[in-house]
């Protein structure tokens, strides 16, 4: 008969010596509801999530995004609405994307005054003056050629011979990170968060933010984020796919995770306020190891596949949606997420009531 005892010092770790037989029975704390809520480590609530808006330009529109379902595409007078009904189901921030009416190569509509977000940043902030903004800044969205900022090309601004061509011009990109940064704080962001996995992007913004006189706007940076498959139904929902290439020789390889830790250490001594991981599921070791070496707020992003995957094995029978986004979520925040960017925040709040 093989029975167990407990190290003393290290109570965790189970060594076999000679004990009562079944002592130890850890079911008992799993006996009712009321014990498993005693004992439960980790909870959600509605103060967890963070929920992506979709804004175009136009009028009336509200467009549902095919490979998301439930999600849609919104003009900026349908902001209104929506950020009073997401603010009454108590989650606190949204996260911005634009679609402009028209993109050029240097994604000139992000920093414009008149541009889709700031325009939409207003209008949320005069609906729903305490529901937290945070603009994504990156120009994937805004340029014609759906890179994360300027390409090196012959006859374009900024062109190097000594680079590749096609090559994501890392230091000039810095630049107008700057400036579209200081355009949405002006418009009233509560948070810049830099998504383009671009060398100097924190310092870029906190030192273009300073100078603007934006002390008091928070950077969150996107400071793993990965080369993934996973953003797949975003870049409809965006419709921003690179139309060369892809975004691998910015964003991070799946294959790395020491580096990780590397990227989230220069963006903390460059002055990032919050820190993220994106995408969420597949990453949870990264996450896990940011929770253990950083003490920053920390948020994950669960990207579009993310959310499509479990609604389409919903939608076959398969998997329970409720049951398995809540799990997804609280998986999430069980390997160290602070926060979670999820397109099921509005569904969640609703289910946890
Ligand atoms: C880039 C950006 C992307 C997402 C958020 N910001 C796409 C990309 O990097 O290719 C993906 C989000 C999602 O898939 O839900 N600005």
């Amino acid at each position: 008969m093989t029975i167990y005892t407990l190290e003393p010092t290290t109570p965790t770790i189970l060594k076999t010596q000679p004990l009562r037989p079944l002592v130890l029975r850890p079911r008992r704390l799993r006996l009712s509801g009321g014990l498993r809520r005693l004992v439960r480590e980790t909870t959600l609530a509605p103060d967890d999530f963070i929920y992506p808006l979709f804004v175009r330009t136009g009028n009336g529109i509200r467009n549902p995004i095919g490979s998301m379902p439930g999600q849609f595409q919104l003009s900026v007078d349908q902001l209104a609405g929506e950020a009073e009904a997401i603010a009454n189901l108590g989650i606190p921030a949204v996260i911005l994307f634009g679609i402009p009416a028209t993109k050029d190569s240097c994604g000139s509509d992000n920093f414009n005054e008149n541009g889709i977000v700031p325009q939409a940043i207003r209008a949320i902030k005069e609906a729903a003056p305490e529901l937290i903004v945070i603009s994504d800044m990156c120009f994937c969205e805004y340029t014609s050629h759906g890179h994360c900022g300027i390409i090196n090309l012959p006859g374009e601004d900024h062109y190097d011979p000594h680079l590749p061509e096609g090559y994501l011009l890392n230091d000039p990109t810095l630049e107008l990170l700057g400036r579209a940064s200081t355009v949405h704080a002006e418009a009233g962001a509560d948070i810049i968060a830099p998504s383009g996995m671009i060398d100097g992007m924190i310092d870029a913004i906190r030192s273009a933010l300073d100078a603007g006189g934006f002390q008091h706007v928070s950077v969150m940076s996107y400071a793993a984020k990965y080369a993934s498959g996973f953003y797949g139904p975003f870049r409809d929902a965006a419709e921003s796919p690179p139309s060369f290439g892809d975004r691998s020789q910015y964003q991070m390889d799946p294959a790395n995770r020491r580096e990780a830790l590397k990227e989230v250490a220069i963006d903390v001594a460059e002055g990032a306020d919050m820190l993220m991981v994106k995408p969420a599921m597949p990453y949870l070791d990264i996450l896990a190891d940011m929770r253990r070496d950083f003490n920053l707020p920390l948020a994950a992003y669960q990207v579009s596949g993310e959310y499509a995957m479990i609604h389409a094995a919903a939608a076959n029978g398969w998997l329970d949606l409720q049951r398995c986004a809540l799990e997804s979520l609280i998986g999430i925040k069980r390997a160290g997420a602070d926060m979670i960017i999820t397109y099921f925040a509005k569904d969640a709040a609703r289910w946890l009531r």
